[in-house]
């Protein structure tokens, strides 16, 4: 029987099912059902330490459909980090270890660019018994307003330097969550993970427009008649977030890309942060989208919007899933699997030589020459020879 069991960071998750942070994670009494439910760990809703300048708006979302069932397959959401207070915060991250002390609890902070800001809320975050903490520099809206979320993340000199303050001041593991808004996802995650960031997630949501509304020629969500580009999030970023793994995983552990593969197997990029983590986020609703993520190299994957549609009962349906694809390929845990198909990915120059290699043997093979010594038989041989002559 294959186990989902894992241990990354030093911390030891039942199965790599993790709450992202958002609204799933949001105040105590929600967290302690995601642990009831059997979620391996949970990651809070992103704090700060002045909840004051936090001022939501209604509505926030809009969602969009597929034509013919009606499916949800696209969240927008206009959503600020949390505004509760950061004390209640404090007292409930304590509230929550006492109850379920073998769990694994995540804070997701945010802080604006001072080094006295971030290393308080390091500090005093810390304190409460938490396991880890995610640095969130990706929220795309309302926050790079003032200079944080995605307009740290998208700087990576700037990223470098919070991430060393942070994890100067940190006990406990400390990931940075990447923004998908940026043309190379790599140069971030490569100065957070040298500045000395255990691990990375990736992809907050992707900067969007959800649509206009062809009555009112309002764009959605409407606030007093007006919006703002929002985070794009749910099934159909799928792609984007595998895309952006893979480029992630690839430089962290190496893979495939841009050379040939070898015939034994061997990845041909060397990794450049062998022993960092990755925790993979981006529309995730079954055990067979986490199977590919980890595939592509993450050690764990965290599930929102999937949540805000199909409740906290979604562990279990991910847990057998992924279960049962271990189960078919003989798998007895993550690391089997783990990083597998980065090996494929390779340059187009690469796909272009090994079709036209196979063509030119299949062209071989029909003109009845022989490719392969296995293919001489003793009553053609003669034959088979000349075939092979090239100027009789
Ligand atoms: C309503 C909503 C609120 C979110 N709030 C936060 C947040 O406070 N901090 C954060 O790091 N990410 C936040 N996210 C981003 C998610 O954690 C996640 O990175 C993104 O939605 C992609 O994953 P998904 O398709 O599973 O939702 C939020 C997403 C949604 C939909």
């Amino acid at each position: 029987m294959p186990t989902l069991e894992t241990k990354v960071d030093g911390l030891t998750l039942p199965n790599p099912f993790v709450i992202g942070s958002g609204p799933p994670g949001t105040n105590a009494k929600v967290i302690g059902k995601a642990f009831d439910e059997g979620w391996g760990a949970v990651i809070s809703k992103t704090i700060s330490l002045d909840a004051s300048k936090v001022v939501n708006v209604a509505p926030r979302y809009a969602r969009m459909r597929a034509e013919q069932s009606r499916e949800v397959i696209g969240w927008e959401n206009i959503e600020l980090i949390s505004d509760r207070p950061f004390e209640t915060w404090l007292d409930e991250f304590r509230e929550i270890k006492a109850a379920y002390p073998d769990r694994v609890l995540i804070a997701s902070i945010m802080e604006e660019y001072r080094k006295d800001a971030w290393v308080e809320i390091i500090e005093r975050t810390q304190e409460t018994g938490i396991d880890a903490f995610e640095l969130n520099f990706s929220c795309p809206h309302g926050l790079p307003e003032r200079r944080m979320g995605s307009a740290m993340g998208q700087d990576p000199d700037l990223l470098e330097e919070v991430c060393g303050w942070v994890c100067g001041a940190s006990r406990v593991p400390v990931w940075a969550k990447m923004t998908p808004n940026i043309t190379h996802i790599v140069d971030p995650g490569r100065s957070a993970l040298r500045a000395g960031c255990n691990g990375l997630s990736a992809i907050n949501t992707i900067l969007s427009v959800m649509g206009i509304d062809l009555e009112t020629l309002r764009p959605e969500p409407t606030v007093e008649g007006y919006s703002v580009p929002g985070g794009y999030s749910c099934k159909a970023v799928r792609p984007i977030a595998l895309r952006m793994v893979m480029e992630l995983a690839t430089m962290m552990f190496g893979g495939g890309s841009g050379a040939p593969i070898s015939d034994d197997g061997e990845p041909p990029l060397k990794g450049e942060f062998v022993d960092r983590s990755l925790s993979a986020i981006g529309g995730v609703e079954s055990g067979e989208d986490a199977a590919q993520f980890i595939l592509l190299g993450a050690h764990t994957v965290q599930v929102c919007t999937g949540v805000m549609i199909h409740g906290y009962k979604l562990a279990s349906t991910l847990c057998e899933g992924l279960l049962a694809f271990m189960e078919k390929h003989g798998f007895e845990t993550l690391d089997d699997f783990r990083g597998h198909s980065l090996r494929y990915f390779t340059t187009h120059a690469e796909l272009v030589r090994r079709q036209a290699e196979v063509k030119a043997a299949e062209k071989a093979e029909k003109a009845g020459m022989v490719t392969k010594d296995t293919a001489w038989e003793g009553d053609r041989f003669v034959e088979q020879s000349d075939r092979l002559v090239s100027n009789d």
